[in-house]
Parts: C-alpha cells; structure tokens; sequence
C-alpha cells in the first residue's frame, strides 16, 4: 500500500525536528543547550490558568460553537479593535486549534491548484508546504540582509503575476525578526491596491516589538483592503500559551464561513477549556505583557553584541519576534560545512547548541537562533559555539 502522493510533496517542520533531537539527546543523558524553540520561555499568566481551572469546574466539556464559543468571538472582535483598531463582526471571526491551523484554513479555503502564493523569504518554514498542500505554487520572493529583511515595493510588485491568488505577510517576521515600520507596510499597501488576489498577515508576534510604539496594522494603515485580507493572529507568543492551541482569524464572511465549513470537517472546534483560557488572556489584564517582552529585549541585546563579536559570523539587529537570523558564509570553510542546516548540524554535534540551519527557512547562509530561553543558557550556548568556532 502507498502513502499519498502530496505526502512527499511536503517536508517535517525543521523546528519541531530540531526540538526533537534535542529532546532524544537529552534523554540520552547528553546536555544539550536549546536555541531551536519557537515558544517563550514564560509561563501562562496565572488569571488565563484561572479561567481554565473555572472552564473545568463550570463543566465545559462538550462541542462547542465549530468556529468557537460566543465568548471567545467576542473576545476576539474586541481585541482586534482594542489592540489594531480593526472593526469586525462576530461573524467575521473564527478561532481554530493555534495559528497554524488558522493559516492552513485560510490556504484551503482560499488557494484552488496551480494558483501561485507570494511568500517572502526568508519565511516561516510552514507557508511553503502549506501552500503545496492545498495545490498552490509557492512564489519566494527575497528580501535583502543589507535592508534588514524588510521587502521592498519593488520585490513585491516584481513577484506578482497573473496567477497569484494569495500574499503573505509576517511581521515582526519568523526566522528574521523583521519588523516592518508603518511607511514600510503602508509602501506595500500602495503595491497591494493594485492587486486583486487574497492577503494574509500573519501577527502571530505583533506584541514582541522592541520599537518605541507598536507599528499600526497593515488594515489600519489602508482600510481598502479589508475586503481581501485575513488577519491571522494566535495566543501562543503573545500570552505564552503554545501548548493551548487556539488561534483565531478575522476576515470577509465568506472566507470565515469557508474555513468554518473546512474545520466542521477535520477538527471541530478546537479545545473549549483552552477557548475559556483564551478568552480570558484577550480581554484581561495585560499587565505581565511588557515585563515579558523587556526581557526578550534585554536578550536579543546580548545575542546579536556575541554573535557579532565572532569572526565569520554577522547579525542585523531585528525589531521583533525573539529571533536571530545570523549570517554564516563566513565559517563555512574553517567548520568544513557548506550552508546553515549543515552548520546546524556541526554546533549541535561539537558544541552541543540546537539551532535550525536556515535551508528550510529559504535561506542556507544562516541559522535561526531562538532567544526565548534564560540569559544563563544563552550565555552557555553561546561560550560553546565561540568556544568550538575559536578552537578550529
Ligand atoms: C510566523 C508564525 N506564524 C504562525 C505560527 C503558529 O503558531 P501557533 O500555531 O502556535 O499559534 C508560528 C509559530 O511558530 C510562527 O512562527
């Protein structure tokens, strides 16, 4: 018996890979130090554990609403306008098991085959094959290192064709920790005007932005449009709640009713305690926010001053997300490896540091550091990497 043909059209999620071989050697009694995580290393706020503690005694055990509980709807409509100053009904709202499962939907629902998706590179490792997966022909377009990894107008117009349906942007970015100013974003918003396809922004770390003032939203910026873009956000990074799996879109009916159709039909609706933990971290206080996002910032400091003190190594300096994006090229040669999942691969064998090579990323001269972990393991994992660089 054959497994499917679109099986081997995809691949594993590198980071979930990486993560898994840390785990395994850990097991076996190696220490490893862990960059490869993709989650803060911050617990759920007490208030949002309360609410789920209140969810189980309530009795919540039982199918709610397919595209979530009212509350949690609701909950959702307040905070896009609280926090993005967006206007939805209800109905334009949906919730689904973590904001990867929110992006899946929206491919589906969105992409038929042959229809090409612009995806800026470097990019999260998931757009591509979740574009395969719904039959469409991912179309990488290249932001430039020397530019921060901010895409252009002019990259963006030079990916557009007739055949693409659908563009996503991410920022604060995922490998890069990009961050689009508002004159950038409103910049490609003038691109996107002339478009007519589908766009989608991924805000899964909207609030992990180190600028003076969070930018405003793209929708925020150019109202017109609204009627053709999916705002795709998540409670994993903002409240430390990857575990939980709830993320959540706003956009035109017939989308929200097209994902809910596809969701009706694979998961139902995702886990009702954690729509209660949910609910409770968007509309609660969100006082322990700030100290959080502090701290990353304290850490990215320390990260790029390290990296960019070794030889062969440079950082652009990100303004969101709680990555590093480090060129590489310049240790290839002394470590005998040829891109960064090869170098990925080295580290983790001499200097015993799990980081994700970039190749799965779009972009084999770097690693993807991940700086959600304590300053004291950051400090280690860093000695060691210098330590091996330096002895070579
Ligand atoms: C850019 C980006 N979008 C979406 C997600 C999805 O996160 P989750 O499914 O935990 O909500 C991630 C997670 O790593 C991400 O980095």
């Amino acid at each position: 018996m054959k497994i499917a043909q679109r099986m081997s059209l995809i691949k594993p999620s590198a980071t979930l890979a990486v993560t898994a071989k840390v785990l395994e050697m850990k097991a076996a009694g190696i220490e490893v130090v862990g960059f490869g995580a993709g989650e803060p290393d911050f617990h759920t706020w007490k208030h949002v554990q309360e609410a789920a503690h209140a969810s189980i005694r309530r009795g919540d055990f039982y199918y709610t609403n397919v595209a979530g509980t009212p509350e949690l709807r609701e909950a959702i409509v307040a905070k896009l306008r609280r926090d993005n100053g967006l206007d939805y009904e209800t109905a334009e709202v949906m919730a689904s098991c973590g904001g990867k499962h929110t992006l899946y939907n929206i491919m589906q629902a969105v992409v038929d085959p042959g229809d090409e998706v612009l995806i800026p590179a470097p990019y999260w490792v998931s757009y591509r094959d979740m574009a395969v997966l719904a039959g469409g022909e991912p179309r990488v377009v290249m932001a430039a290192e020397s530019a921060g990894f901010v895409l252009t107008p002019e990259q963006l117009r030079s990916g557009l064709s007739k055949k693409t349906k659908l563009v996503m942007l991410n920022s604060p970015s995922n490998p890069t920790g990009a961050t689009y100013s508002e004159e950038q974003l409103a910049a490609l918003a003038e691109v996107l005007k002339d478009y007519t396809g589908w766009i989608i922004t991924d805000d899964v770390y909207e609030f992990i932005c180190y600028g003076t003032g969070r930018p405003r939203h793209l929708l925020a910026l150019a109202p017109e449009l609204r009627d053709r873009t999916l705002v795709a956000n998540s409670v994993s990074k903002t409240y430390a709640m990857t575990g939980w799996r709830i993320g959540y879109a706003a956009g035109p009916l017939e989308v929200i009713k097209a994902m809910a159709k596809l969701q009706g039909q694979s998961t139902t609706n995702p886990t009702a305690i954690a729509q209660a933990a949910a609910a409770a971290a968007l509309s609660g206080a969100q006082d322990e926010l700030a100290p959080m996002v502090a701290e990353f910032r304290r850490r990215r400091d320390y990260v790029c001053e390290r990296l960019n003190a070794i030889d062969g190594i440079s950082v652009v300096v990100p303004g969101g997300a709680f990555y590093v994006f480090p060129n590489v090229t310049g240790v290839f040669e002394r470590t005998g490896t040829r891109d960064g999942d090869g170098l990925a691969l080295a580290i983790l064998e001499n200097a015993k540091v799990g980081l994700v090579g970039g190749n799965d990323f779009g972009s084999p001269d770097h690693v993807r550091i991940s700086y959600a972990t304590s300053m004291e393991q950051l400090e280690k994992g860093l000695n060691a990497i210098e330590g091996w660089l330096s002895g070579l």
